[in-house]
């Protein structure tokens, strides 16, 4: 069966190659799954560079954190599933392949309501925003929010769930074009990084400031997101997409009572317990079988069109999530 893989760190389209691999059998207690849809997340990129926290033990490594895909065999003793069900596997890397066995305990059923294409995204992005904005940030209906990077993937799916719990949010983008899109999509108010007097429009249109914001970029856009937050407000860091740290000014923060805080869902699923990542996992997923997130698609690409896929991850201007298929 076809995989990807890579054998040593490095630019991903120098790196991987499609190869052909043994196609696993399940044990007892196990399923095997034909993986149908894969998305291609910043974190997967960044573990191919060896620049990701959570790294591969030995070479050759199959890139690839979340996926969709249908049972194809069932292992000895597993109950509860049928040939042909659609499933979200959950676990680690590995998913850039054809098929894939892991245990029964670690797949999720998907509703009839809810696309390939969006099962294929039901961990990553949403789960971290729905964390985010609900349990870390804990904001409520008629608060303020602001994102940065709002044209992300992750911050459309953001504006979703906002819109759906009467949260306005604040939408930072550093291209003019993808402010009517964000507008258009449910935004309250949207921002680029190239207007004038930016944090002054903020104050203004939020009447002193968000409760909360969450920022992904990083340097002088998490200082505006910083300074965005009225007295008390906190500010999640979750990516670092131009390279740089926030510079941080603590005697705004002392006087303010404002809290910078890290975000990454790999530590939260670590330290939660199972019942409650089990709960936030299904309310995200009847979020998206009642159509209330949708998480947006830019293209499709066939496995072996991955340099075709990576490039396009390059392209500046998406409105959605890549995924590999077939
Ligand atoms: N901490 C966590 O647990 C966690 C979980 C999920 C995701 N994330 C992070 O969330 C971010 C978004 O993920 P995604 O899957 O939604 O990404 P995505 O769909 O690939 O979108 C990336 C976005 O980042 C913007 N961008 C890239 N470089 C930028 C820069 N230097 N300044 C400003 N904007 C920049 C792009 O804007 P243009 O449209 O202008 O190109 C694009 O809108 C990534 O950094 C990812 O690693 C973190």
């Amino acid at each position: 069966m076809r995989a990807l893989q890579y054998e040593a760190f490095g630019n991903p389209i120098d790196q991987v190659e499609l190869v052909d691999v043994p196609k696993p059998q399940p044990k007892a207690g196990e399923v095997l799954l034909r993986l149908t849809h894969r998305a291609v997340n910043p974190a997967d990129l960044l573990a191919i560079q060896g620049q990701y926290p959570i790294l591969p033990d030995a070479f050759p490594a199959i890139p690839g954190g979340e996926a969709m895909g249908e049972i194809e065999a069932l292992g000895e003793g597993v109950a509860g599933f049928e040939i042909g069900q659609r499933v979200v596997p959950l676990g680690g890397g590995g998913k850039w392949q054809e098929s894939i066995v892991l245990s029964a305990e670690q797949i999720i059923p998907v509703p009839e309501t809810v696309s390939s294409a969006t099962a294929a995204q039901l961990i990553v992005n949403p789960v971290t925003v729905y964390v985010m904005m609900l349990e870390e940030l804990d904001l409520k209906e008629g608060e303020w929010f602001l994102q940065t990077a709002a044209g992300s993937t992750l911050g459309r799916i953001a504006i979703q769930l906002a819109k759906l719990r009467g949260i306005k949010t604040v939408n930072i983008v550093r291209r003019r074009e993808q402010i009517d899109e964000l507008l258009a999509l449910g935004g309250d108010a949207a921002f680029s990084t190239q207007d004038d007097n930016l944090l002054e429009q903020i104050l203004e249109v939020t009447g002193g400031g968000v409760q909360g914001a969450t920022d992904a970029v990083g340097g002088e856009m998490g200082l505006l997101a910083l300074e965005s937050l009225q007295h008390g407000g906190m500010l999640l860091s979750y990516g670092l997409l131009s390279g740089q740290s926030i510079p941080v000014d603590s005697v705004h923060m002392l006087f303010n009572e404002k809290s910078l805080k890290g975000f990454w869902l790999s530590a939260w699923f670590r330290r939660q317990p199972q019942a409650h990542i089990n709960g936030v996992v299904t309310n995200v997923m009847t979020l998206m079988a009642q159509g209330q997130i949708v998480p947006p698609v830019e293209a499709e690409y066939d496995l072996a069109d991955y340099a075709k896929a990576f490039e396009h991850m390059r392209t500046p201007g998406r409105s959605g999530k890549i995924l590999l298929v077939g």
